[in-house]
């Protein structure tokens, strides 16, 4: 089983689109795939017109014996379930802080959804604390969108800070450049930067695409209505690149 969590602590730069385009041809390709979403936003199960049920509550992400299975959902397509982010997702951190083993509560979560799954796929809200801290820890891989901007190259620095605070293995930050628009300078000049020899980024590149947009209006995987657009291209590319890479 494999754990990739998608994490930037900026918000808009693809976390969700990555996330359920990924964890959709996981599961196309056989493999049984659970998507969590662990962002109270809920756009991943938005996407994947799943709801979380109407009793769910945070508090029950962290009970990994009974409780978190019940917040598991089917999806409309094969090998795919989702565990959509209730409300009550909003409190994570708090209740985090309230546990004895805080920044590895999560880590036994995962192990036991990962019994039954091939493939665990996490999309994370855009900030540090106790629940970053906890995916951090438990996932294999965090894959971290970064669209080319000072900024974006300077949260990316932050992040990999953050792991060597915490004696995290900063190799498990994996970047790639999403949302480019190669008629921007700066996209092209950031994209060369980041693609030289030693850089971490992943080759692919996620276009900026409005076929991606359309994802609210569709409410499905990009594959599952513009599977031959450059930007569903682009996603099956960065799937069979972590493949390769033995991420995912
Ligand atoms: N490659 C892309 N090209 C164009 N728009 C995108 C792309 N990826 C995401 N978007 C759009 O940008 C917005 C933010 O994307 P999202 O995946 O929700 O980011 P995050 O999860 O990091 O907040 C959404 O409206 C989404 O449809
Ligand atoms: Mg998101």
């Amino acid at each position: 089983m494999k754990t990739v969590a998608l994490f930037s602590i900026k918000g808009g730069v693809g976390k969700t689109a990555a996330a359920v385009n990924l964890a959709y041809y996981a599961a196309e390709k056989g493999k049984r795939t659970l998507l969590v979403d662990l962002d109270p936003q809920s756009s991943a199960g938005f996407y994947c017109r799943v709801r979380p049920k109407s009793r769910a509550r945070g508090r029950s992400l962290l009970d990994g014996r009974k409780h978190v299975v019940s917040l598991v959902r089917a999806s409309d397509f094969a090998n795919l379930d989702v565990l959509p982010a209730p409300r009550g997702f909003r409190n994570l951190d708090r209740h985090l802080d309230h546990e004895s083993d805080k920044r590895r509560r999560l880590t036994p979560v995962f192990k036991r959804l990962g019994r039954e799954y091939d493939r665990i796929i996490v999309d994370c809200p855009p900030h540090f604390g106790l629940l970053a801290e906890n995916v951090f820890v438990a996932a294999d891989t965090i894959l971290v969108p970064v669209v080319p901007s000072v900024l974006s190259t300077r949260t990316l620095e932050q992040l990999v800070a953050f792991f060597a605070d915490r004696s995290l293995r900063p190799e498990r930050i994996v970047p790639f450049f999403s949302m480019v628009d190669r008629r921007k300078r700066l996209h092209r000049e950031s994209v060369e930067a980041g693609q030289a020899p030693g850089s971490p980024f992943l080759s692919t590149i996620i276009p900026n695409s409005s076929v991606v947009e359309r994802m609210g209006v569709e409410r499905k995987p990009l594959l599952a209505y513009a599977a031959r657009s450059r930007a569903a291209v682009a996603f099956l590319d960065l799937s069979a690149e972590l493949e390769t890479r033995s991420i995912l």
